[in-house]
Parts: C-alpha cells; sequence; structure tokens
C-alpha cells in the first residue's frame, strides 16, 4: 500500500488484454496477478480490447460472449473498479479516434517491420487487413489517451511499446508537449509460464496440445490430469537446474502461487518424486483458482452487475480520454466544435 502523501500524486499505468477466449495461468500468473497488486500503488486505468481483437476474423456470437466472459473473470481475479477503471475500449470512442490521427504520425516503414505483424500475416496469410498492420497505433491511442506513465507489458508487446513512444515523441516534436511518453513497466516478480509439454516454449493458449496449456476456468480435475502430464527429465531430483526446464517450470508456478522461493519449495520437496511434486502442484494451482471461479461464476449470472461496472468504467474513461483528443486535436489544427 502506498504511503505517499496527497500532494504526491500516483503514476498512471494503462494496460489492456485481448478477449481471446481462454484465459491461461500464464496470463493470470505473468501478467493479471500482477495488475492486482499494482492498483493500490498507481492510478490504474485497464481494458479489454476487444477493437485490437477484430483483426482476425470473430464469430459474432462467440465473440460477444468472450468480451463479455473477459471482462467477468478480470473482476474475479480481483481487479476493483472502485481503485481502477475498468473498461471496454469499444464503449470509449476516443481509441479508434485518436488511432486515426497516430495512424498519419506512423510510418508504413515502422509498422512493417514489427514482428508481431509479419508473424501475425504469416499465419493468416488469407487475411492479412490494414487492421493487422495499424494494430500498433490503436494501441498507442490506448496508452496515450489516459497520458500513462508506465505500461506492464510482456516481452511479446515490448516492441508496440517502443513504438507508441515514438510516436508520442514525434507528435510532441512537431506541436509541442501533448503526450506523456510512457515507459515500460518491469514487475520485479514477473512469473514466467512455459508450456507443460514443451518447457522451452511460453505456455499459449493457441498451442495446438491442450495440454500444454492450464486455463483459468479450467476444472479441477483437468488442472490435475493437465499437471500430471507435465513433462520432466530423468534426474528425478526437484531443483531449479540447467537442463531442468520442465522442473523450473513447475517450481516457477509453485513460486508464483505459493509466494515461496524455489529454494524453500526444494527444501520442502527434498527426497520426493516428480509424481508427488507434480500433484502438489497441481492442488496449489486449483487452491488458488478456486475462489477466481467461485467469483466468475457469481458475476457472469449477474449481467445486470458486469453492465453498471464497465458503464461507470467507460464514462469515466471517456471523460480523461477526451481530454487528451480534444488538446490533440486543437494542436493539429482543427477547429472547435
Ligand atoms: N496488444 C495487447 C496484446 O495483445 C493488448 C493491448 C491493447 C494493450 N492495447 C494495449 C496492452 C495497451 C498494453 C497497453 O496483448
Amino acid at each position: 500500500m502506498s504511503e505517499a502523501p496527497v500532494t504526491e500524486k500516483k503514476k498512471v499505468i494503462f494496460s489492456a488484454i485481448q478477449p481471446s477466449g481462454t484465459i491461461t495461468l500464464g496470463n493470470y500468473l505473468g501478467a493479471l496477478q500482477n495488475w492486482v497488486k499494482l492498483q493500490d500503488e498507481y492510478n490504474c486505468i485497464f481494458a479489454v480490447a476487444d477493437l485490437h481483437a477484430i483483426t482476425v476474423r470473430q464469430e459474432p456470437q462467440h465473440f460477444r460472449r468472450n468480451i463479455l466472459e473477459a471482462y467477468a473473470l478480470l473482476l474475479a481475479c480481483g481487479i476493483d473498479t472502485e481503485k481502477s477503471p475498468f473498461f471496454i475500449q469499444s464503449h470509449v470512442h476516443t481509441h479508434a479516434e485518436l488511432a486515426w490521427i497516430l495512424n498519419c504520425y506512423t510510418q508504413f516503414g515502422e509498422l512493417s517491420r514489427m514482428t508481431q505483424f509479419k508473424d501475425k500475416s504469416q499465419k493468416h496469410a488469407d487475411n492479412v487487413n490494414a487492421g493487422l498492420f495499424t494494430y500498433p497505433s490503436l494501441m498507442a491511442a490506448d496508452i496515450l489517451l489516459y497520458q500513462a506513465d508506465l505500461v506492464p507489458v510482456g516481452v511479446d508487446q515490448k516492441q508496440h511499446l517502443e513504438l507508441a513512444r515514438n510516436i508520442a515523441e514525434r507528435f510532441n516534436g512537431i506541436y509541442g508537449n501533448t503526450f506523456r511518453v510512457p515507459d515500460p513497466y518491469i514487475a520485479q516478480v514477473g512469473a514466467k509460464i512455459m508450456s507443460l509439454q514443451d518447457p522451452t516454449r511460453k505456455m499459449s493458449k493457441s498451442d495446438e496440445n491442450v495440454n500444454a496449456w492450464v486455463a483459468v476456468l479450467d476444472k479441477p480435475d483437468i488442472i490435475m490430469k493437465k499437471f500430471k502430464r507435465a513433462v520432466t527429465d530423468s534426474e528425478a531430483k526437484i531443483c531449479v537446474g540447467e537442463g531442468k526446464d520442465g522442473i523450473n517450470n513447475l517450481i516457477g508456478i509453485m513460486s508464483a502461487v505459493t509466494g515461496k522461493t524455489s529454494d524453500e519449495i526444494t527444501a520442502d520437496f527434498e527426497g520426493k518424486g516428480y509424481g508427488d511434486f507434480k500433484v502438489a502442484v497441481a492442488e496449489a494451482v486449483i487452491e488458488k483458482l478456486r475462489p477466481i471461479q467461485e467469483r466468475f461464476d457469481e458475476y457472469i449470472a449477474n449481467k445486470d452487475y458486469l453492465t453498471e461496472q464497465y458503464r461507470k468504467s467507460a464514462e469515466f474513461a471517456l471523460r480523461i480520454s477526451q481530454r487528451t483528443l480534444d488538446k490533440a486535436m486543437k494542436k493539429i489544427g482543427y477547429l472547435a466544435k
């Protein structure tokens, strides 16, 4: 909890997550758990990035459900709209508006160098749409609209944040100070959760092998089964070490879930076999996720509550972001309404 005097303004943090259908244990331990902790120390603003999501084709009914479920799940994880406005991106029209403007201050060459664009245009070769290409300017708009000081991002979004900084600096350079130039927020204890089947790769729900990842909403018996099948090594020694990617990952998960250090975990399981350890990790994960799953069930059954939360947050977000948009438009030379 921050003890800062009221005169010292808290820094602004912005982050968003795409409503992709499944939020994994990796997303939770690597990012969301951290967002929840940041809420006391910073002025956090969070969003479900549903505008970003249509760069790949979405089936309307699934899409609508995924947006609401992502919203409910993040609340269940501990995002508290009393502390941190948490809205749905498409409900706040300033995002699309500033994204257009920023597109005109972003170079074709810069966007062409984005590795995510190169990867995704290979993966979806039949739908390399302009939105996929200009996605980073929309992300820049998300961040710059709230004059964010810090943006917690994983490695996969670092290049996009770098571009957002460049766009902000360029705009400020032409028109004078308009946007705060955001810094990446590097978590002190960033848990990088790897695949349970190939622990040299990040845990990802796009992995075709469903045993490679655990979803936050997976039922306990499924979680147990996936951990029992987790890939390990033949050394039969529970400790962090080279060539022990599977065990390192399980220790990392155990540590992120229980708050214990890897040394403590090693000591706890001295002389124990991998089978016992996998069951213990699964049980710890199940216990960690149980209250989240219960809250999720409660929220998703209460549409009025969810609507009230996201409307209230969108009103707040619009008020803040409109100020930045107005300022930017005035500087460019647009006529006042
Ligand atoms: N592009 C991010 C992702 O796919 C989501 C996102 C959208 C985001 N807008 C953002 C993240 C702004 C941080 C800040 O993960």
